[in-house]
C-alpha cells in the first residue's frame, strides 16, 4: 500500500545507495522481535507448494541471486513471503566488484543495468550468515569466481565455493552468466562447460557421501544465447546430470531501450526489458530438456500475467529480482498468491 511512497524516496538515492539501505533495513526487520510485526503487517499467503529437484517449496516464487548477496537480511526477505532465496554470487574470498557507481536505473523501461563485478564479503562471511539466520525454507547458495582467479583456473574457485557452501544450501547454483567478471561467459561453452560440469558433479557425488544428503546443483544462464550455443548447453546440462537450471541472467543487449537515459552504460540489463528474451529461453529450453531438468524462470517478472507465461513456457520456479524493486512487496504477495 505504502511502496509508490517508499518507491519514490528510494528513486531520490542513488541505487547502490537504495539498495543497501534496503538490506539494512530487512537485516533489522528479520530480527525476531520484529520479524513477526513484518509478517503480520505483510500477510503474504502460504502459496502453494511445490516439489522441484527433490525439494519442498512452500511456494514457487523466490529472491534472485545479487539481491542479498552475502546473506545479511535472510530473514527479512523471508518475512515479505518468499518460497525460496537464494543469496550470492558469493566468491571464495571477499572483492570490492567495480568502481561505482555500477547500478543505473532506466525508469521508463522498467530496467536497471548493473555492472557489481561480483562484489561480496566471500564465502566464509556468507555461511556465517547462513548459520545464524532463522529461515526455514529453501535456501540457495550462488558461487562464482574471483575477478584475479585466471579463468583456466576458475573451476578451483566454483569447488572451494561448492565445498564450503554444501551443507548449508538446499541447493547451488553455478553462475556462469554474469557479463561482469571478465570472460565467464566463456565456460558456458564446450570444452570448458564439460570440463567444469564434469568436476562439480564428480564433487557433489563425493560431498553427498561424505553429508549423507544429496543437495542439487543448478546453473544459471545467460539470455545472449545463440540457437545453436541454447541446443549444446541443455546437451551438456543432460549430460552431466544437473538437477536444473536457472534462465537467465541479465542482458548485454540493448535492442529495447535505444534512447534512454543510462541505455549505453557497460553491464547487464535486467527487468521489463529482458522479459520477452528470458521467457523465449525458456520455452526453447523447454523443448530441448523435455522437462527432463526443472527450469527456474527470472527475467523480468512484474505482474501475475507474465509469470504465468513463464510457467506456460516450462518454468518450475520463478525468481524476482528487479521486479521487486519497481513494484514492491506486493508483488511478491500478489505471485504467492495466483501463481500455482
Ligand atoms: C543481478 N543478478 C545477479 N545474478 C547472479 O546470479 N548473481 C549476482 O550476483 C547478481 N547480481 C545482480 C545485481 C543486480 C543489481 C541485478 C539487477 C541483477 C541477476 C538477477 O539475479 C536476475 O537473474 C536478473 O536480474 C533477471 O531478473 P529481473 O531482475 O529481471 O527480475
Amino acid at each position: 500500500m505504502f511502496y509508490p511512497l517508499i518507491r519514490k524516496v528510494l528513486f531520490c538515492l542513488q541505487p547502490e545507495t537504495a539498495h543497501d539501505f534496503t538490506i539494512s533495513t530487512l537485516h533489522l526487520a528479520g530480527k525476531p522481535i520484529l520479524n513477526g510485526i513484518v509478517k503480520n503487517l505483510i500477510a503474504c499467503p502460504q502459496g502453494t507448494e511445490k516439489n522441484v529437484m527433490g525439494i519442498k517449496f512452500k511456494n514457487p516464487i523466490g529472491l534472485a541471486a545479487g539481491v542479498d548477496k552475502d546473506g545479511e537480511a535472510i530473514d527479512g526477505f523471508a518475512a515479505l513471503g518468499f518460497g525460496f532465496i537464494e543469496v550470492g554470487t558469493v566468491t571464495p574470498l571477499a572483492q570490492d566488484g567495480n568502481a561505482k557507481p555500477r547500478q543505473f536505473r532506466l525508469v521508463e523501461a522498467e530496467g536497471i543495468i548493473n555492472r557489481n563485478g561480483f562484489n561480496n564479503k566471500g564465502i566464509d562471511h556468507l555461511i556465517e550468515n547462513v548459520k545464524k539466520s532463522q529461515f526455514n525454507g529453501v535456501l540457495g547458495i550462488n558461487i562464482g569466481k574471483n575477478k584475479i582467479t585466471p579463468l583456466e583456473k576458475g573451476k578451483d574457485d566454483y569447488i572451494f565455493c561448492l565445498n564450503k557452501a554444501y551443507n548449508y544450501a538446499d541447493y547451488i547454483t553455478v553462475n556462469i552468466s554474469s557479463p561482469n567478471t571478465p570472460d565467464l561467459r566463456q565456460l558456458q561453452y564446450g570444452d570448458a562447460l564439460d570440463d567444469l560440469l564434469q568436476s562439480i558433479k564428480a564433487r557433489q557425488l563425493i560431498l553427498s557421501e561424505q553429508y549423507n544428503k544429496y543437495v542439487p546443483v543448478v546453473v544459471k544462464i545467460a539470455p545472449d544465447l545463440t540457437e545453436n550455443e541454447l541446443v549444446q548447453i541443455a546437451d551438456a546440462l543432460r549430460r552431466h546430470k544437473m538437477d536444473g537450471v536457472i534462465a537467465t541472467n541479465t542482458t548485454i543487449a540493448r535492442d529495447n531501450v535505444t534512447g534512454l537515459k543510462h541505455s549505453q552504460e557497460i553491464g547487464g540489463l535486467s527487468g521489463k526489458p529482458l522479459q520477452h528474451k528470458s521467457t523465449a529461453i525458456i520455452r526453447r529450453l523447454q523443448q530441448e530438456l523435455q522437462g527432463e531438468i526443472p527450469i527456474i524462470g527470472s527475467g523480468g517478472i512484474d505482474s501475475i500475467q507474465n509469470a504465468q507465461q513463464k510457467i506456460a513456457a516450462g518454468a518450475s520456479l520463478l525468481q524476482l529480482y528487479s521486479g521487486l524493486i519497481y513494484h514492491g512487496p506486493k508483488l511478491v504477495k500478489d505471485l504467492v498468491q495466483a501463481i500455482k
